[in-house]
């Protein structure tokens, strides 16, 4: 009888998922493993129709493809995250039922593709007697223990892009634009995303800021004739002494962001009267959607061809992980500990502010 290996994606989507996907079915070909892709995330260990076959032909021509092939959710029984570093213990009943699923269907180890959120209910699910190995994915690039996760580098393109396309239309206006990126509490796209596409300020969670700041920031532009200003901040950014912007509370899981950029462009009207016209944009899920840039396809297929590696050498319990240039193995419990911040005195934040990038620093 062929040993079986199960595959899910969990959280949200993100450029890169079918480029693991594919080599994780590849790789279990080639070792000799039966693969199977459970659909929706952990929902599908629990659904009757919830898996398909994954075989050569059902991951042909996918790797370029944003999205998922198996579909994703986080949202459901198993979501794990209900708060920034808040854990939810999922309802032992179902872990059991898991459990039972898993051994009935004879897969040997689970492939869990996702975010912290998804990796924590794969811990608990390794907790509770079901093999488990790790595939770090989210474009906020925010888990600890891995240099990089798969789709940040895409995200980060496309704010690229996106800044890039402001800049022309701030400078024929006169016009201070705003343009909020996602990343929920970390910084790392409003960072990257932010001196790749030429902001003039950037706005993250990790470094506070004031709305005076801001304001004295643009003046000064405009007393060297730099009349126009393009602001990266990210969606969970906060102005000091306030709390974070929420766009939206849904209960039992973490609030959705967004909204930050609207919230400093009202402020500083209020305050500046028609003296600055400002803009906001958000480029939201446009970040997340389409196909992955070549760096993303080749990290997932690493990342797949690892865990392929990690499952026949009994590696569970662990997560595939980016360090340097090496892809090395991780524990699971290690990987979701706590959130990978942007450190405020980092060489990129000073390489940012060597090149004149502001962070509207509270002096
Ligand atoms: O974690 C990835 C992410 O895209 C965050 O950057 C963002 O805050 C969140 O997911 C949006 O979630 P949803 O898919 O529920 O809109």
């Amino acid at each position: 009888m062929s040993r079986k290996i199960g595959i899910l994606t969990g959280g949200g989507d993100c450029p890169g998922l079918n480029a693991v996907i594919s080599a994780v079915a590849r790789g279990c070909e080639q070792a000799g493993f039966e693969c199977i892709g459970f659909k929706k995330g952990f929902e599908g260990l629990i659904a009757e129709d919830g898996y398909i076959p994954l075989t050569l032909e059902a991951v042909r021509g996918i790797a370029h493809l944003g999205g998922t092939i198996l579909q994703t959710t986080n949202k459901g029984h198993f979501a794990a995250k209900i708060g920034a570093g808040e854990k939810n213990q999922i309802d032992q009943e179902l872990l059991d039922q898991v459990k039972k699923r898993v051994a009935e269907l004879d897969i040997e180890c689970l492939i869990v593709i996702g975010g912290d959120g998804t990796l924590s209910t794969g811990l608990q699910l390794q907790k509770n007697g079901i093999n488990v190995v790790g595939v770090p994915k989210t474009i906020d690039n925010d888990l600890n223990s891995t240099d990089k996760t798969f789709g940040f580098s895409t995200g980060v393109e496309i704010i690229k892009e996106g800044l890039s396309r402001i800049h022309t239309t701030a400078s024929s206006h006169d016009r201070i634009f705003f343009v909020e990126t996602m990343g929920r509490n970390t910084g790392w796209l409003a960072l990257y995303g932010g001196i790749a596409g030429g902001a003039d300020m950037i706005l993250i969670p990790e470094i506070p800021f004031s709305i005076d700041s801001i304001i004295e920031f643009i003046r000064e532009r405009k007393s060297q004739d730099r009349n126009y200003a393009v602001i990266a901040v990210a969606e969970g950014a906060k102005v000091k002494g306030e709390d974070q912007v929420v766009q939206r509370q849904i209960g039992g899981r973490e609030n959705l962001l967004g909204g930050i950029a609207v919230h400093l462009g009202m402020e500083i009207e209020k305050r500046v009267g028609d003296e600055l016209e400002i803009r906001t944009v958000m480029l939201g899920h446009l970040q997340r959607g389409g196909s992955p840039i070549a760096e993303d396809i080749i990290l997932g297929e690493r990342f797949g061809y690892a865990a392929i590696e990690a499952a026949r050498n009994k590696k569970y319990g662990h997560m595939v992980s980016l360090r340097g240039e090496k892809i090395l193995t991780i524990p699971l419990e290690e990987a979701v500990d706590q959130l990978k911040m942007v450190e405020p005195n980092s060489e990129l934040v000073r390489v940012a502010k060597s090149i004149g990038i502001s962070f509207g620093e509270t002096t």
